[in-house]
Protein backbone atom coordinates (compact mmCIF):
# COMPACT_ATOMS: atom_id res chain seq x y z
CA UNK A 1 0.00 0.00 0.00
CA UNK A 2 1.30 3.22 -0.94
CA UNK A 3 0.18 6.39 1.03
CA UNK A 4 -0.30 10.28 0.55
CA UNK A 5 2.12 12.73 0.59
CA UNK A 6 0.41 16.20 1.20
CA UNK A 7 2.57 19.60 1.50
CA UNK A 8 1.92 23.25 3.17
CA UNK A 9 3.17 26.05 1.51
CA UNK A 10 2.95 29.87 1.97
CA UNK A 11 5.07 32.50 3.09
CA UNK A 12 5.90 32.84 6.39
CA UNK A 13 3.41 33.65 9.26
CA UNK A 14 0.75 31.83 7.59
CA UNK A 15 -0.03 29.07 10.44
CA UNK A 16 1.21 26.51 8.43
CA UNK A 17 2.68 24.15 11.47
CA UNK A 18 -0.08 25.24 13.14
CA UNK A 19 -2.51 23.52 10.76
CA UNK A 20 -0.54 21.15 9.53
CA UNK A 21 -1.03 19.72 13.53
CA UNK A 22 -4.60 20.13 13.08
CA UNK A 23 -5.29 18.52 10.09
CA UNK A 24 -3.15 15.75 11.45
CA UNK A 25 -5.35 15.12 14.61
CA UNK A 26 -8.23 15.35 12.30
CA UNK A 27 -6.98 12.57 10.22
CA UNK A 28 -5.61 10.70 13.67
CA UNK A 29 -9.42 10.64 14.41
CA UNK A 30 -10.17 8.59 11.36
CA UNK A 31 -7.68 6.14 12.31
CA UNK A 32 -4.97 6.87 9.81
CA UNK A 33 -1.38 6.95 10.59
CA UNK A 34 -0.39 10.27 9.84
CA UNK A 35 3.15 11.34 9.57
CA UNK A 36 4.49 14.86 10.19
CA UNK A 37 7.75 16.62 8.79
CA UNK A 38 8.99 19.65 7.41
CA UNK A 39 11.70 21.24 5.39
CA UNK A 40 14.55 22.47 5.30
CA UNK A 41 14.85 19.42 8.17
CA UNK A 42 12.92 16.46 9.22
CA UNK A 43 16.05 14.05 10.14
CA UNK A 44 18.58 15.19 12.50
CA UNK A 45 21.57 15.53 9.24
CA UNK A 46 18.86 17.69 7.36
CA UNK A 47 17.82 19.88 10.47
CA UNK A 48 21.76 20.64 10.69
CA UNK A 49 21.42 21.88 6.82
CA UNK A 50 18.65 23.71 7.87
CA UNK A 51 20.39 25.33 10.41
CA UNK A 52 23.13 26.92 7.66
CA UNK A 53 20.55 27.63 5.20
CA UNK A 54 18.25 30.04 8.56
CA UNK A 55 21.58 31.74 10.21
CA UNK A 56 22.21 34.81 9.42
CA UNK A 57 26.11 34.98 8.48
CA UNK A 58 28.64 37.46 7.53
CA UNK A 59 29.54 35.74 4.15
CA UNK A 60 26.91 36.23 1.62
CA UNK A 61 25.90 32.60 0.50
CA UNK A 62 25.52 32.07 -3.22
CA UNK A 63 21.51 31.13 -4.78
CA UNK A 64 23.38 27.96 -6.09
CA UNK A 65 24.38 27.22 -2.25
CA UNK A 66 21.76 27.64 -1.26
CA UNK A 67 19.51 25.78 -4.02
CA UNK A 68 21.48 22.75 -3.64
CA UNK A 69 21.21 23.00 0.37
CA UNK A 70 17.60 22.94 0.14
CA UNK A 71 17.97 19.62 -2.10
CA UNK A 72 20.57 17.85 -0.16
CA UNK A 73 18.55 18.49 2.91
CA UNK A 74 15.64 16.95 0.58
CA UNK A 75 17.54 13.70 -0.45
CA UNK A 76 17.89 12.86 2.98
CA UNK A 77 14.51 13.73 3.97
CA UNK A 78 13.40 11.56 1.39
CA UNK A 79 15.50 8.61 1.51
CA UNK A 80 15.21 8.48 5.67
CA UNK A 81 11.74 10.14 6.38
CA UNK A 82 8.96 10.19 3.36
CA UNK A 83 9.65 7.92 1.19
CA UNK A 84 9.98 5.06 3.98
CA UNK A 85 6.66 6.33 5.57
CA UNK A 86 4.83 6.37 2.02
CA UNK A 87 5.38 2.67 1.61
CA UNK A 88 4.15 2.30 4.73
CA UNK A 89 1.04 3.41 3.64
CA UNK A 90 0.76 6.45 5.92
CA UNK A 91 -0.56 10.03 5.06
CA UNK A 92 2.61 12.62 5.12
CA UNK A 93 2.11 15.93 6.12
CA UNK A 94 4.82 18.04 5.15
CA UNK A 95 5.36 21.78 6.03
CA UNK A 96 7.11 22.87 2.58
CA UNK A 97 8.85 20.59 0.02
CA UNK A 98 9.88 22.11 -3.39
CA UNK A 99 7.37 24.02 -4.10
CA UNK A 100 8.85 26.37 -1.36
CA UNK A 101 12.21 26.21 -3.72
CA UNK A 102 10.04 27.23 -6.55
CA UNK A 103 8.68 30.28 -4.57
CA UNK A 104 11.87 31.05 -2.39
CA UNK A 105 15.22 30.25 -4.74
CA UNK A 106 13.17 30.89 -8.06
CA UNK A 107 10.66 33.17 -7.63
CA UNK A 108 12.66 35.41 -4.49
CA UNK A 109 16.29 34.56 -6.05
CA UNK A 110 15.70 34.70 -9.70
CA UNK A 111 17.22 31.59 -9.89
CA UNK A 112 15.78 29.58 -13.36
CA UNK A 113 12.63 27.23 -13.14
CA UNK A 114 14.47 25.28 -15.55
CA UNK A 115 17.28 24.72 -13.13
CA UNK A 116 14.94 23.94 -10.20
CA UNK A 117 13.32 21.35 -12.43
CA UNK A 118 16.74 19.37 -13.33
CA UNK A 119 17.69 18.92 -9.66
CA UNK A 120 13.46 17.96 -8.87
CA UNK A 121 13.63 15.54 -11.07
CA UNK A 122 17.64 14.37 -10.00
CA UNK A 123 16.21 14.25 -6.41
CA UNK A 124 13.20 13.18 -6.28
CA UNK A 125 12.82 10.71 -9.31
CA UNK A 126 9.06 11.70 -10.32
CA UNK A 127 7.82 11.81 -7.12
CA UNK A 128 5.40 14.68 -6.09
CA UNK A 129 3.19 15.58 -3.28
CA UNK A 130 -0.35 14.26 -4.26
CA UNK A 131 -1.99 17.33 -2.48
CA UNK A 132 -0.69 20.92 -1.98
CA UNK A 133 -2.26 23.00 0.18
CA UNK A 134 -1.01 27.08 0.13
CA UNK A 135 -1.88 29.17 2.54
CA UNK A 136 -2.12 32.39 1.20
CA UNK A 137 -1.62 35.97 3.24
CA UNK A 138 -0.80 39.67 2.09
CA UNK A 139 2.90 40.09 2.09
CA UNK A 140 2.83 42.82 5.37
CA UNK A 141 0.38 40.40 7.29
CA UNK A 142 2.95 37.80 6.86
CA UNK A 143 6.03 40.13 7.23
CA UNK A 144 4.35 41.18 10.56
CA UNK A 145 3.16 37.73 11.98
CA UNK A 146 6.84 36.73 11.37
CA UNK A 147 8.68 39.71 13.56
CA UNK A 148 6.46 39.52 16.12
CA UNK A 149 7.99 36.22 16.90
CA UNK A 150 11.14 37.67 17.59
CA UNK A 151 14.64 37.41 16.04
CA UNK A 152 14.62 37.28 12.27
CA UNK A 153 16.42 34.28 10.31
CA UNK A 154 18.01 34.90 6.80
CA UNK A 155 14.59 34.64 4.74
CA UNK A 156 12.70 36.33 7.10
CA UNK A 157 15.19 39.43 6.94
CA UNK A 158 14.27 39.92 2.95
CA UNK A 159 12.33 42.72 1.44
CA UNK A 160 9.02 43.37 0.56
CA UNK A 161 9.71 42.63 -3.13
CA UNK A 162 11.16 39.49 -1.95
CA UNK A 163 8.08 38.21 -0.75
CA UNK A 164 5.86 39.53 -3.40
CA UNK A 165 7.49 37.20 -5.72
CA UNK A 166 7.40 34.34 -3.32
CA UNK A 167 3.68 34.90 -2.74
CA UNK A 168 2.91 35.43 -6.43
CA UNK A 169 5.26 31.98 -7.82
CA UNK A 170 3.18 29.90 -5.01
CA UNK A 171 0.01 31.51 -6.63
CA UNK A 172 0.54 31.17 -10.58
CA UNK A 173 2.27 27.32 -9.55
CA UNK A 174 -1.38 26.61 -7.50
CA UNK A 175 -3.82 28.41 -10.60
CA UNK A 176 -1.62 26.15 -13.15
CA UNK A 177 -2.29 22.51 -12.04
CA UNK A 178 -6.14 23.17 -9.90
CA UNK A 179 -6.15 19.27 -9.53
CA UNK A 180 -2.53 19.31 -7.29
CA UNK A 181 -3.53 22.91 -5.30
CA UNK A 182 -5.84 24.26 -3.20
CA UNK A 183 -5.41 27.90 -1.59
CA UNK A 184 -6.74 28.83 1.78
CA UNK A 185 -7.15 32.11 2.56
CA UNK A 186 -4.66 32.39 5.50
CA UNK A 187 -5.45 35.85 6.94
CA UNK A 188 -9.02 34.80 7.86
CA UNK A 189 -8.94 33.85 11.40
CA UNK A 190 -7.87 30.51 13.20
CA UNK A 191 -11.04 29.11 13.17
CA UNK A 192 -12.02 29.98 9.44
CA UNK A 193 -9.00 28.82 8.50
CA UNK A 194 -9.59 25.39 10.09
CA UNK A 195 -13.44 25.08 8.98
CA UNK A 196 -12.29 25.46 5.17
CA UNK A 197 -9.75 22.66 6.23
CA UNK A 198 -12.91 20.50 7.54
CA UNK A 199 -14.45 21.19 4.32
CA UNK A 200 -11.06 19.51 2.60
CA UNK A 201 -10.84 16.49 4.95
CA UNK A 202 -13.30 14.19 3.16
CA UNK A 203 -11.43 15.14 0.16
CA UNK A 204 -8.37 14.36 2.06
CA UNK A 205 -9.45 10.71 2.83
CA UNK A 206 -11.19 9.83 -0.05
CA UNK A 207 -7.90 10.77 -2.09
CA UNK A 208 -5.59 8.62 0.61
CA UNK A 209 -8.19 5.30 0.33
CA UNK A 210 -8.32 5.61 -3.63
P1 LIG B 1 9.91 27.82 8.02
O1 LIG B 1 9.72 26.41 7.61
O2 LIG B 1 10.16 27.96 9.47
O3 LIG B 1 8.86 28.73 7.50
O4 LIG B 1 11.29 28.36 7.42
C1 LIG B 1 11.95 27.76 6.42
C2 LIG B 1 12.52 28.79 5.51
O5 LIG B 1 13.21 28.12 4.46
C3 LIG B 1 11.47 29.68 4.86
O6 LIG B 1 11.88 31.01 4.92
C4 LIG B 1 11.45 29.23 3.43
C5 LIG B 1 12.81 28.64 3.21
N1 LIG B 1 12.83 27.55 2.22
C6 LIG B 1 13.41 27.79 1.00
O7 LIG B 1 13.91 28.88 0.77
N2 LIG B 1 13.40 26.81 0.05
C7 LIG B 1 12.86 25.57 0.29
O8 LIG B 1 12.86 24.71 -0.59
C8 LIG B 1 12.27 25.33 1.57
C9 LIG B 1 11.67 24.00 1.86
C10 LIG B 1 12.26 26.35 2.50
Amino acid sequence: MSGLFITLEGPEGAGKSTNRDYLAERLAERGIEVVLTREPGGTPLAERVRELLLAPSEEPMAADTELLLVFAARAQHLAQVIRPALARGCVVLCDRFTDATYAYQGGGRGLSEARIAVLEQFVQDGLRPGLTLVFDLPVEVGLARAAARGRLDRFEQEGRQFFEAVRQTYLRRARAEPSRYRILDAAQTLERVQRDLDALLMEIVELYRG
